[in-house]
């Protein structure tokens, strides 16, 4: 997959590229990341790309012209992604992820300052998104999160490593406890059906945990969560459970 990053700090992925397994994907081939400078495209002597919003208002708002023209110059064939990072933007989820993880290139632009021309939301992204519901100076660092949720689900990039469809999220749940030795840490023990190792227990606990996590913190999720009648079962096990307790 190739990534082509407009922004106006390339030189803030240097780290985080160079790192882990967005280093490991590139390695491996699976991943290229272009970063492309705004200021490289602006058609102002000066190098400014951005200016006062009109109407009046306190801060600068990001040009157009720089963002289409980067864009044009790109020129990434009809139907690839052409994402604006923002926090009016849609929510960044795991569907989301894996959905780009299918294209073979994405344009991310990244915003600054107070924001960016409306016109560049209409015009030129195909779509908006959202790292989370909190405002970023910028939108580099949602592009690094962006680009490390899909490129951790690009084939061959995660290798033997736990596969993504396990974790949280992926089942429409949160994840499960994990725990490794030692068995007994500080007087607190590793739960024994773990220890016991007997396959179709440790599976159904684990769902049941899976299950209480996302009871308790997320509920909003279960609705979206393909449960089976297993599940019900043991959330209504849960359910009881907690009446017990309070
Ligand atoms: N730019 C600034 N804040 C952002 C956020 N929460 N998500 C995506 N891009 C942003």
């Amino acid at each position: 997959m190739v990534v082509d990053v407009v922004t106006l700090f390339p030189e803030y992925f240097s780290g985080p590229l160079n790192c882990s397994v967005l280093a490991r994907a590139q390695v491996a081939g699976a991943l290229r990341v272009r970063l492309w400078n705004l200021r490289d495209f602006t058609p102002d002597k000066h190098g400014k790309v951005d200016d006062t919003p009109y109407g009046g208002g306190p801060g600068m708002v990001l040009r157009p012209e720089p963002f289409f023209a980067a864009v044009a110059a790109l020129a990434p064939p009809e139907g690839t992604p052409v994402i604006l990072l923002t926090p009016q933007g849609e929510p960044l989820t795991q569907r989301r992820a894996a959905a780009l993880a299918k294209q073979e290139r994405i344009v991310v632009l990244c915003g600054h300052y107070e924001g960016v021309d409306e016109r560049v939301r209409g015009r030129l992204a195909t779509e908006e998104l959202s790292i989370g519901d909190y405002v970023l100076s910028g939108g580099e660092p949602a592009a690094l999160v962006l680009i490390d949720a899909v490129a951790r689900l690009l084939p061959g990039v995660l290798g033997n490593e736990a596969s993504p469809e396990e974790e949280s999220f992926s089942t429409g749940l949160l994840e499960y406890p994990q725990y490794t030795r030692p068995a007994e840490y500080a007087g607190l023990e590793v739960p024994e059906v773990l220890r016991r190792g007997h396959h179709a227990e440790v599976r159904r606990w684990r769902r049941k945990e899976a299950l209480r996590r996302t009871y308790l913190r997320r509920p909003e999720l279960l609705p979206r969560a393909a449960l089976t009648e297993e599940d019900r079962q043991l959330l209504a096990e849960i359910i009881e459970e907690l009446s017990e307790t309070t």
